[in-house]
């Protein structure tokens, strides 16, 4: 990597790689040469209003994807997965998306630490499932995927502070809550190694909540804003769904996301 390009314009880079390794390969190089100082400043760069991704999978809406039942044949293991690993793909892109798109909003180099660091984890987790998905005879692209990641960055690409509510404190959040039902199936079913790379992911995903939190108590700080309320706020005026409980109280707590922003949330809606 040429040493004049900036950070932003690395994540560009990343965000602009269509093949999904190269992708997650292009985003792991990033933060390698970010943590060397190889890219030395954050600079500016607008990022694409879609993220190139290859041709496969075809994005259909939620109910035309498959269903992921996990049993001991291998199919619904196998929707699952996939199912992650284009979440993981779409996590990505988040990711360096946030850090192009918001790179000149006067945020602390902590701030991009922190994110560089979350894209790194995503490209990992992508990675080990695309891995998991061919010991499985599978590979991603295979099924169907729904694109409503992306809908919701697409959706909160005018506000740092919507971004952050919506994709680290609601999404995120909720794979903290799905996932380890999720693994406890996954071992009924004799299948430790999908249950551990989950298990791997879960506890990687408590510190992408966790950087949410604190950004988005920092931009709250900023525009002299009450955290809890201001998210509630954003989750009424920018989410269409509504937050589902049972909430994984234990690893929300570990992120910082306490009750109160949550909970009178799903009481209200
Ligand atoms: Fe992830
Ligand atoms: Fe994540």
């Amino acid at each position: 990597m040429p040493k004049s390009v900036s950070l932003a314009e690395s994540a560009v880079a990343v965000l602009e790689t269509g093949p999904p390794r190269a992708k997650a390969a292009a985003a792991r190089a990033s933060a390698v040469a970010w943590r060397a100082g190889r890219i030395d400043r954050i600079g500016t760069a607008a990022p694409p209003g879609r993220p190139a991704r290859p041709t496969r999978p075809d994005l259909r809406p939620p109910r035309e994807v498959p269903r992921r039942r996990i049993t001991s044949g291998a199919n619904g293991r196998i929707a699952l997965l996939h199912a992650l690993a284009h979440i993981e793909l779409n996590a990505i892109d988040l990711a360096f998306d946030i850090i192009a798109r918001f790179s000149n909003d006067a945020l602390p180099r902590t701030f991009f630490d922190d994110w560089i660091a979350v894209g790194d984890d995503e490209a990992r987790h992508y990675l080990m499932l695309d891995d998991r998905l061919t010991e499985l005879g599978a590979a991603y692209g295979d099924l169907a995927a729904h694109d409503g990641l992306w809908q919701a960055a697409v959706e909160t690409s005018d506000d740092l502070l919507a971004r952050l509510a919506i994709v680290p404190l609601v999404l995120e959040a909720r794979g903290l809550d799905v996932t380890p039902p999720m693994i406890a199936r996954l071992r009924v079913v004799g299948d430790n190694r999908s249950a551990d790379l989950l298990q791997t992911i879960h506890d990687d995903e408590i510190r992408h909540v966790a950087a949410g939190v604190r950004w988005f108590r920092h931009v709250c700080d900023r525009r002299g804003l009450e955290p809890a309320a201001t998210y509630r706020r954003l989750l009424r005026e920018r989410f269409k769904g509504r937050l589902k409980p049972p909430f994984n109280r234990a690893s929300r707590d570990a992120a910082g996301l306490t009750p109160e922003f949550y909970q009178p949330g799903a009481e209200h809606r």
